[in-house]
């Protein structure tokens, strides 16, 4: 039985707001990802696809997962491990295709399947892609010198991040500016200089040593309706006119170690340590670390699920000092399935409870709860809860500090009631289909020319 929530009317109303703030958003301005460099890259990675299709690399990374998994393995996750490594190995391409550091391009990757430009891009997504972030990288070599030029949107993101990182497999933080460091013009612009010159006092300025690589950009869109990634663009400072452009065969050779060290630092390390150690149906304790493809201002949380058709996980999520969290689902296999279902829920797009904590319903049918997560008719998955723009251990004055937490317990489907806080928002049939129609037109923004 579903319970009518009393705000029902002012609910729409908000929905019917947010929509047409979609619509406008979109109308006004262009898209910051839809950019000329995007599209080369794009056709560059599919071809090399085409050309190499790491057939004997993608049967190891295959061989890695399903032991990081371990047996048993069911029918249901066996069916998507295929495309789970076709997507990794297009993910090393995409992380190879802009590894120029004399022609550097910004570039959007660890995304799912789209079609733009007139390419079938496939989806490159790996190793608990967030729905939420926009992923973009610049490759970086410490002997030269990057003048990055940005744009502020408003809103903007809800947090944003430039990590320069040794590797762009095991994303080992080298150097690091937080958004919230970022010193921005009046007007929205702002500029970030990568050189080897100290940053002590020099705002907007990333120090890069000898073992810097790739400059990691995150944008986490909260409010995917109305806040829009920064533009991004990146000029090189030195000369390169006697210098050419990686060849294709110097490109495939990156795109092979890629995907060599992605089988060690997601299918042995992500998925095997991180996750499947876990006791499944729980999660992990928040911790921050820096490697690993993690930020050093995050937290995450790590575990597997596997539900019946009646059963439900629900969890309780308390945002501490974080700026912003995210409770996403992924396949047995780190990748989310349908970013445009329900598969996640941010601290701007979940209901808080009372007390601020956050309380999600994980199952395969939908409860009629709002903050409920769609498995996506996955009996099996794994979850990595991450919390962001927290103070990192060397700025944190320690006893002030609210810690992230999360809860979790599994509970009979029939039961949920007798188990969700009273002031638990239902949603009717029609409010959840206008949720995901929102959802739906906000997500495709991304991928509007
Ligand atoms: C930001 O990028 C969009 C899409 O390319 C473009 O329409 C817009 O003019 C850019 N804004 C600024 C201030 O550069
Ligand atoms: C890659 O796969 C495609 C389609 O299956 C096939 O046509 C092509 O010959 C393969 N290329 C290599 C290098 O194996
Ligand atoms: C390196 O960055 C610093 C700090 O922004 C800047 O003053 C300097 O001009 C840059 N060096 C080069 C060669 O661009
Ligand atoms: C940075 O600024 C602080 C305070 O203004 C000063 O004490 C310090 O010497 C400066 N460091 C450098 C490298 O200039
Ligand atoms: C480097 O090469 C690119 C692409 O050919 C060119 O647009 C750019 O102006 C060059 N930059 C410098 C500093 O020479
Ligand atoms: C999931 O749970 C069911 C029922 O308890 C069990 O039969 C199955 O082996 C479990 N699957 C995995 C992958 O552990
Ligand atoms: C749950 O996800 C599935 C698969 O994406 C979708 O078909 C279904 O409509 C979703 N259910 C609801 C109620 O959103
Ligand atoms: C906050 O409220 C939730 C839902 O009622 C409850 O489960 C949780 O224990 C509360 N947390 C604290 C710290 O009071």
């Amino acid at each position: 039985m579903r319970f009518f929530s009393r705000h029902q009317r002012q609910g729409l109303l908000t929905h019917l707001l947010a929509a047409l703030a979609v619509s406008t958003n979109a109308a006004l301005d262009g898209n910051p990802l839809a950019t000329s460099d995007q599209e080369t890259l794009d056709a560059f990675a599919i071809k090399i696809n085409q050309d190499d299709n790491f057939t004997v690399l993608k049967a190891e990374a295959k061989a890695a997962y399903k032991t990081a998994h371990g047996l048993p393995i069911s029918d249901e996750a066996s069916s998507s491990i295929d495309a789970a490594i076709d997507e990794l190995a297009f993910s090393s391409v995409q992380k190879a295709v802009n590894s120029d550091t004399y022609f550097p391009k910004v570039y959007w990757l660890d995304a799912g399947p789209r079609n733009w430009f007139g390419l079938d891009v496939p989806g490159g997504r790996y190793s608990y892609d967030n729905p939420d972030c926009i992923y973009r990288t610049i490759p970086i070599d410490s002997s030269l010198s990057y003048v990055i030029t940005g744009y502020r949107h408003t809103p903007g993101p809800a947090d944003v991040t430039f990590s320069l990182i040794s590797d762009p497999n095991s994303q080992n933080t080298v150097a690091y500016l937080s958004g919230s460091d970022l010193v921005i013009d009046s007007d929205g612009s702002y500029t970030i200089t990568v050189n080897s010159t100290s940053a002590d006092n020099q705002t907007n300025h990333i120090q890069s040593t000898t073992s810097a690589k790739q400059l990691l950009i995150r944008n986490n869109l909260g409010n995917w309706g109305t806040q829009k990634p920064d533009n991004l663009t990146v000029e090189l400072v030195d000369d390169n006119s006697s210098e050419s452009a990686l060849t294709e065969a110097e490109i495939i050779l990156t795109a092979t170690w890629n995907l060599q060290e992605s089988i060690v630092d997601y299918g042995v390390g992500a998925l095997g340590i991180k996750t499947s150690l876990n006791k499944v149906n729980t999660l992990s304790t928040p911790s921050q670390s820096s490697t690993l493809g993690t930020l050093t201002t995050q937290a995450s949380s790590f575990g597997h699920f596997n539900l019946s058709d009646d059963e439900a996980l629900v969890a309780t999520v308390t945002q501490g000092d974080a700026d912003y969290f995210v409770f996403p689902l992924t396949n047995p296999w780190m990748i989310t399935t349908d970013p445009a279902s329900q598969v996640s829920l941010n601290n701007e797009q979940a209901v808080a409870n009372a007390n601020g904590t956050y309380t999600f319903v994980v199952s395969l049918e939908d409860p009629g709860v709002y903050n409920w997560l769609n498995t996506t008719g996955l009996h099996e998955g794994a979850i990595m809860v991450r919390w962001q723009g927290l103070p990192t251990s060397s700025s944190s004055s320690t006893s002030s500090t609210a810690s992230p937490a999360v809860d979790v317990q599994v509970v009979a489907f029939s039961d949920l009631a007798s188990v969700l806080p009273s002031e638990t928002r239902y949603v009717t049939a029609e409010e959840r289909a206008s949720l995901l129609a929102q959802r739906i037109a906000a997500y495709s923004q991304r991928t509007t020319l």
